[in-house]
C-alpha cells in the first residue's frame, strides 16, 4: 500500500537499547520518517519534554530506574495529549486496565507486535483530530468572549428578557442609564421601568411584540433617581420566551422636541391672548367713556340748557355755573385717569420710578392693599424697558387683587450687575406650580413674554411665607437704539 512519508518525532522510554531500536525500525519500515530519543530516567524524560516537541511516546512498563506510572505523571504534568503507547512483557489484565485508566492510549505485548503499526496510525490520527478540535473550540471561545465584551461595553443598553418582560441578561450601559444594579434589574420586569401609558397600553405593546416578533418604538422610562428618560427601543424575538432588545438614550433629543412643541403652543396661546386683550381693552375704553364721560357730559348739557333759560337770575346762574365748572373739572380728572391707565404719560415724561409711584398710590387707594415701595436710583432705561416693566407691574398688581388675597405688597426696583431688577412680592396665598407651567395662564405667559422680548427673564418664586414673588431682570439695553427700536410701543 502506498503511504505518504510522514515525519514523526518519537520519545522512547526504554532501558533496552535493542528493543528501542527494534520499535523505531518497525515504524520506519511502515513508511514513517522517524527521529527519536531514548530515555530511561525521570530526569532524561523531563529534559526531553522541555527541549523538544513530540508526536508519539512508546514506553516500557518497568525499568531499573523508572516506571511507566512515573512517566505518565510527567506526561500529565506537561499537559500532553499525544499518543502514549505501552510496550512490555506480560503484566496481567488488572495492570493493563490500570494503565488505560491512568491515561495510556493502548497497551501491546512486546512478543506480539502485529497490531503495533495500526495502533500507532489510529492514535496519531485521533491526536491530530483532537488537536484541530482544540484549536477550533478555543477560537470559538475567544470570539464569544469578544462579542460578550462588545455587548457588555456597548454605549447603548442591550438586554435579553423573557416572555413576561423579566430581565435575563443586561449590559453595563443598562445599569448606568437606569441607575439600577444588575441584581436589582434581575428582580424587575421591563414593564416596571416604563412610564408612558397605562398598564393596558404597556400590555398592548407587549402583545404586539409577541404577535409580530419585533417592536420599534420610543418609551419613557423612570430612572432610579426619579428622573425620566426617553429611549428608542428595538426588540427582536430570539425564541418562544426570549427577546433581544437594544435601547438608545434619546432624552436630550426628545426633551428638545417637547420643549419646542410646548413653546410653540405657548406662543399660539399668547397670540390669541394678545388679540383678545386688545379687543377687551377697546371695549373697556368704550364703556368707560360711555359711562363716565357720557353721563358727565349729559349733565353738563342739561345744566347749560337751564342756564340758557334762566340767565336773567344772576345769583342762581352763578351757583349753576359754579357747579358746571366743578363737574367739568371732575370730567377732566376722569379723562386723565382713563388715558393714564391706557398709557401713562408719566412714564414717558418723568420715568419708570415716578410712574411706579403713581400707579402704586392709585392701587393702594383703590384696593386698600398696602403697597410698600423701595425704588433705588436706577439708570433710566429706554422706552421699551420702561413700558415692559410698567406693564408687568400692572398685571402683577391686578393678579394680587384678583387672586392673592394679600394684605400688602412690596415693589422694589434696583440696579444689579448687568441690568435692572424689579421684584414684586405679595403676602397672599401663592401661585401653584401647575398654574405657572400649565401654558394656559396667559397673564403669566404675557409677563414672561414682555421680559423675554427685551432679552430679560422673569421668574415666579414662592416666598418663605407662602406668598408670590415675581423677579424680573432686564439687561441694560445697548446705547443709541435705532429709530425703529426706539419707536413707541405698547
Ligand atoms: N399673586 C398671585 N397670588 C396667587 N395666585 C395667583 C397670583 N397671580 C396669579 N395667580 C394664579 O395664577 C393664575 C393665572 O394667572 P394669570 O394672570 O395668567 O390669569 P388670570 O389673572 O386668571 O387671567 P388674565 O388672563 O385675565 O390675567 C390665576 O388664575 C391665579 O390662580
Ligand atoms: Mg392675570
Amino acid at each position: 500500500m502506498y503511504r505518504m512519508k510522514k515525519l514523526i518525532n518519537v520519545l522512547v522510554i526504554e532501558d533496552c537499547v535493542a528493543d528501542a531500536d527494534y520499535n523505531v525500525n518497525l515504524l520506519q519500515r511502515a513508511g514513517y520518517v522517524v527521529t527519536s530519543r531514548r530515555v530511561e530516567t525521570e530526569d532524561e524524560m523531563t529534559s526531553a519534554l522541555e527541549t523538544e516537541t513530540w508526536d508519539l511516546i512508546l514506553s516500557d512498563y518497568s525499568m531499573p530506574q523508572f516506571t511507566v506510572h512515573a512517566a505518565l505523571e510527567l506526561y500529565h504534568a506537561f499537559g500532553l495529549k499525544i499518543p502514549f503507547i505501552v510496550l512490555s512483557g506480560a503484566i496481567g489484565e488488572e495492570k493493563a486496565v490500570q494503565l488505560i485508566k491512568a491515561g495510556v492510549h493502548d497497551y501491546l505485548l512486546k512478543d506480539n507486535m502485529t497490531r503495533f503499526i495500526s495502533v500507532v496510525e489510529r492514535e496519531l490520527k485521533e491526536a491530530d483530530i483532537l488537536l484541530k478540535l482544540d484549536s477550533l473550540s478555543s477560537a470559538l471561545e475567544a470570539s464569544e468572549l469578544k462579542y460578550q465584551n462588545y455587548l457588555e461595553n456597548a454605549p447603548d443598553v442591550v438586554f435579553v428578557a423573557d416572555e413576561t418582560g423579566r430581565f435575563i441578561t443586561i449590559n453595563k450601559a443598562g445599569c448606568e442609564l437606569t441607575g439600577y444594579s444588575k441584581q436589582e434589574l434581575f428582580d424587575m420586569s421591563v414593564l416596571d421601568l416604563i412610564l408612558n401609558g397605562s398598564i393596558e397600553w404597556k400590555q398592548k405593546r407587549f402583545y404586539e411584540l409577541l404577535q409580530s416578533g419585533s417592536l420599534n418604538t420610543d418609551f419613557e422610562l423612570r430612572h432610579k433617581d426619579g428622573s425620566n428618560r426617553w429611549f428608542a427601543v428595538n426588540v427582536t424575538q430570539l425564541s418562544d420566551n426570549q427577546f433581544l432588545c437594544f435601547a438608545k438614550d434619546i432624552t436630550v433629543r426628545k426633551n428638545a422636541v417637547l420643549e419646542v412643541m410646548k413653546a410653540r403652543e405657548e406662543m399660539q396661546n399668547l397670540n390669541k391672548y394678545l388679540m383678545d386683550a386688545r379687543e377687551n381693552e377697546r371695549a373697556t375704553v368704550a364703556m368707560e367713556i360711555h359711562d363716565e364721560l357720557g353721563q358727565s357730559l349729559t349733565a353738563i348739557k342739561i345744566d347749560l340748557n337751564w342756564v340758557l333759560k334762566n340767565i336773567a337770575d344772576s345769583e342762581k346762574s352763578g351757583q349753576k355755573i359754579s357747579r358746571i365748572i366743578e363737574m367739568t373739572n371732575d370730567t377732566i380728572k376722569k379723562v386723565q385717569r382713563i388715558s393714564s391707565e391706557l398709557r401713562p404719560g408719566l412714564l414717558d415724561d418723568l420715568g419708570l420710578a415716578t410712574a411706579i409711584e403713581w400707579y402704586s398710590d392709585e392701587f393702594e387707594q383703590r384696593t386698600g392693599v398696602k403697597c410698600n415701595l423701595t425704588l433705588e436710583d436706577v439708570p433710566e432705561g429706554d422706552e421699551r424697558t420702561n413700558l415692559a416693566l410698567f406693564r408687568i407691574l400692572q398685571e402683577a398688581l391686578t393678579n394680587v387683587i384678583r387672586h392673592a388675597g394679600a394684605s400688602s405688597v412690596c415693589v422694589m426696583l434696583r440696579q444689579v450687575p448687568g441690568g435692572i431688577c424689579m421684584v414684586i412680592e405679595d403676602d397672599g396665598i401663592g401661585i401653584s406650580l401647575k398654574k405657572i407651567t400649565s401654558g394656559k395662564s396667559l397673564g403669566l405667559i404675557g409677563m414672561r413674554e414682555r421680559a423675554r422680548q427685551i432679552n430679560g427673564t422673569l421668574e415666579f418664586v414662592k416666598t418663605s411665607a407662602g406668598g408670590t414673588k415675581i423677579v424680573t431682570f432686564i439687561p441694560f439695553q445697548p446705547m443709541n437704539p435705532t429709530p425703529d427700536e426706539n419707536s413707541r410701543c405698547r
